[in-house]
């Protein structure tokens, strides 16, 4: 239970493509312990509106970057930027179809904070291959209308004749999943600042009829200040109902997502009491080598404690991992206020959280601008796996050739 767990592939149904979710491997060693500076958050600009989706066949590419004498010293969001104008640095993650890398944006000087941003990079072959099409264009839609302190800024988003990319504000203080397993667990204080701020953002999501579905501690990133920032909205939707897919981690996955009978928002508020328990134990509550043990153990619903978990936190996560969704906390009348009520956030001042004035449990570490120390490490990308960087006029020939770039026009 160590190691990173990517998210499982949707599939039509669990019998179908079982082989096709990956499975969780053994455990691997923690990457090197965090000191504890203090950090100020960036000043960050405002959002820039998402960009209008190009209206012909043709590639989706942007118009020539600015020159670097007139270019201003913070991302412009009136700019259209192109790869070329992004240095690539280190891998921050790999995941099921791709990578992210932190990028630079080049004509801001390497000392500042905001000059760096986080580049996902989605090959359109692979993304074709496992039937995502749809699901990478909800995640730019949905990335790009969704604002809030605990939810990762998009930028704005690119092609070349060989992938899609993302373009976030880069989130410095590394992956909960991180700094939980070099802890092996979370205190309850601690527990409760994460498990209250994803209470606002889920609430906020589900408001704009959103449903996350890939809440997991490798999705959720640490800004400098400590807050959380979910990233990764791979499997996000809009929902008014019900929706059938089957996607998400299998140690995460509600039991009405196992057993196909249509989910809704109710998934996200199980999976925050997954979350809840992995945050105080060390580990989830449904594990096995197999998804399908996983699967099972689910279904069946044994919810064991350790001994050090204090009742308050039992009766939450009970609350929480109710297999009736009509009885689950979350999904009730009362919505978010319900949870919020319950009192094991008794004490927690939502609007001070919201407003980012309470002080959070860890600081990551905070070094040079642009330093990834609170990420693992990762083998660089091959050469030539972004053609775009070499400038659109040198992937023009490819880029009309590609038979896939009429599925991403959005980007
Ligand atoms: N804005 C960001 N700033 C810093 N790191 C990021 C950012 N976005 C993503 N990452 C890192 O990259 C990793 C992979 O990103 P993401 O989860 O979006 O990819 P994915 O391909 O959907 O992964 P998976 O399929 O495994 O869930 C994250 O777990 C995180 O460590
Ligand atoms: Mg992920």
């Amino acid at each position: 239970m160590a190691s990173r767990r990517e998210s499982a592939i949707s599939v039509d149904s669990i019998a179908a493509e079982s082989s096709a979710i990956p499975q969780s491997a053994p455990p691997a060693p923690l990457s090197k312990p965090l000191p504890n500076p203090h950090a100020d958050p960036p000043a960050a600009p405002a959002r820039p509106p998402p960009s209008a989706p190009p209206t012909g066949a043709a590639p989706a590419y942007r118009a020539a970057p600015q020159s670097a004498v007139s270019a201003p010293h913070t991302f412009d969001p009136d700019a259209q930027y192109s790869l070329e104008d992004y240095e690539i640095l280190d891998t921050l993650g790999t995941g099921t179809f791709g990578r992210v890398q932190l990028v630079r944006l080049k004509h801001l000087p390497a000392s500042r904070p905001d000059a760096y941003f986080a580049m996902k990079i989605l090959a359109k072959s692979e993304v074709v291959r496992l039937k995502q099409v749809e699901h990478i264009n909800s995640e730019r839609a949905i990335l790009s209308e969704v604002q809030h302190p605990f939810i990762v800024n998009l930028r704005h988003t690119l092609q070349d004749s060989r992938n899609v990319y993302m373009i976030m504000d880069y989130v410095p203080g590394g992956e909960i999943f991180s700094h939980l397993r070099r802890a092996g667990r979370f205190p309850t204080d601690v527990t409760r600042f994460y498990i209250a701020t994803l209470v606002l953002a889920i609430d906020y999501m589900h408001r704009q009829k959103v449903i996350y579905r890939d809440l997991k501690p490798e999705n959720l990133l640490l800004d400098s200040r400590g807050y959380t920032k979910i990233t990764d909205f791979g499997f996000a939707k809009h929902v008014e109902g019900r929706t059938w897919t089957l996607c998400g981690t299998p140690e995460y996955l509600a039991p009405e997502i196992i057993e196909s009978k249509g989910h809704g928002q109710a998934v996200d508020w199980w999976a925050l009491g997954i979350l809840a328990y992995e945050m105080l134990a060390g580990f989830p509550p449904y594990f096995d080598d197999h998804p399908f043990g996983t699967y099972e153990k689910i279904l069946k619903g044994n919810l064991a404690f350790p001994s050090h978990v204090d009742s308050v936190s039992r009766d939450l996560i009970r609350s929480l991992l109710n297999k009736d969704v009509s009885k689950r906390l979350g999904n009730l009348r009362g919505g978010a206020e319900d949870v919020k009520n319950h009192f094991w956030f008794h004490g927690v001042d939502w609007r001070a959280l919201e407003a980012g004035h309470l002080q959070a449990p860890i600081i990551p570490r905070r070094g040079a601008p642009g330093t990834t120390e609170n990420f693992s490490k990762y083998a660089a990308p091959e050469a030539n796996s972004m053609p775009g960087l070499r400038g659109r006029e040198a992937d023009a020939a490819a880029m009309a050739a590609d038979q896939y770039a009429h599925l991403f026009r959005a980007f």
